[in-house]
């Protein structure tokens, strides 16, 4: 028996629930500005709604459009950026508004097939702006829209192989309203349904607008979609953090390298072991301390594991004291208690300086 709420195709169901039932009031939605919506897009990636919303108005402020964006530095952005992960996408952030500036005369292409060719935007995500902005028909699929796709059509390939990725991409398209003008809330819909009902493992399908029609849920165990076979492969490496503070607050920073862990981020000094780390700081303390001071005011702080996509890093931060005239044998600079906090550093820097500045003031 169809209640009155579940009638109607899967696109009608979704545009229904959205409006009624779905996040609203977020302050991107609403807007048609590609500009706006890139920039929430990017931001909610990898990030939560609660997070992203003080991020967003600070980088609105500062870059009101693209071609303050596009005009800004690189360190500017990630400084803005810090405290989001994930630093690529502040990169690409920035790479796509030098490329909308100068590629597209400063205004965002109006098709995901255009928009797609920018740094940074993926294929559901040109999707996700051209639908908001611009009404387009056609499909998202991020990981949680995956996540509802493949429940309602008990869609059993494995996602792990690109032709089946291929193929639920297909079974998307399909399923688009025929009137351009519901994108914008199917669109939401998809990614609201995905983010707080049709969860990963526990569905909340006494909740959906989709429940009579979902094939997982007929045969008993949604939880078994979407199937992907490979596991995330993971791994583990220990780094040692040089926390170097001399008695005025400043503390010793190095830029990283443009690649790899931290790219481009301003960072305390990493070293692979804690001889690595002894060793410099017995030899690049200053010439007129004896070497041996600095490893006697040394200061092995708790160590903590850190989570990345692909990697748990297992940091020991340790914490030296060093006086005002004192220079380490390690590329960096001073950088006063003023200006590091505007930086952009890597979250678990950032909390360890926070804490120790705390410290300091107890
Ligand atoms: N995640 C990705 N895009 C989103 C959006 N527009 N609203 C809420 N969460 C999202």
């Amino acid at each position: 028996m169809k209640t009155h709420d579940g009638e109607g195709t899967l696109a009608e169901r979704v545009v229904r629930w959205q409006r009624a039932h779905g996040r609203s009031g977020l302050p991107w939605q609403g807007s048609r500005d590609p500009y706006r919506v890139w920039l929430s897009e990017i931001m909610l990636q990898q990030t939560q709604v609660a997070t992203v919303l003080g991020y967003y108005e600070r980088f609105l402020a500062r870059f009101p459009d693209v071609g303050a964006l596009a005009a800004a530095s690189e360190d500017e952005v990630l400084g803005l950026w810090s405290g989001l992960g994930y630093y690529s996408r502040a990169r690409n952030l920035h790479r796509c508004a030098q490329a909308v500036a100068t590629l597209h005369g400063g205004r965002f292409p109006g098709s995901a097939e255009v928009l797609q060719t920018l740094p940074g935007i993926g294929r559901s995500t040109a999707a996700a702006i051209a639908a908001f902005c611009f009404d387009e028909r056609v499909a998202i699929l991020d990981g949680n829209v995956k996540r509802v796709i493949s429940r309602v059509l008990a869609f059993d390939g494995d996602l792990a192989k690109a032709a089946q990725e291929r193929r639920l991409w297909t079974l998307a398209q399909d399923l688009v309203p025929t009137r351009g003008q519901d994108m914008p809330a199917y669109t939401q819909g998809l990614m609201d349904l995905g983010a707080t009902v049709c969860l990963a493992r526990s569905p909340g399908c006494a909740a959906c607008p989709l429940q009579a029609g979902c094939a997982a849920r007929r045969q008993g165990e949604p939880e078994r979609f979407p199937v992907r076979t490979r596991k995330l492969k993971r791994s583990a490496q220990s780094l040692w953090l040089l926390l170097a503070q001399r008695t005025d607050g400043a503390v010793w920073l190095t830029k990283r390298p443009g690649t790899g862990i931290w790219a481009g981020l301003h960072c305390l000094p990493v070293f692979e072991s804690a001889e690595a780390l002894d060793t410099t700081i017995a030899v690049g303390n200053g010439a007129e301390r004896p070497a041996t001071s600095a490893l006697a005011a040394r200061e092995d702080l708790a160590p903590f594991v850190h989570v990345l996509t692909h990697k748990d890093l297992h940091l020991h931060p340790v914490h030296v004291s060093l006086e005002a005239k004192a220079q380490l044998g390690i590329e960096g600079a001073w950088v006063s208690a003023i200006d590091w906090p505007a930086l952009g550093l890597p979250a678990p820097v950032r909390r360890l300086l926070e804490a120790r500045a705390l410290d300091g003031l107890a």
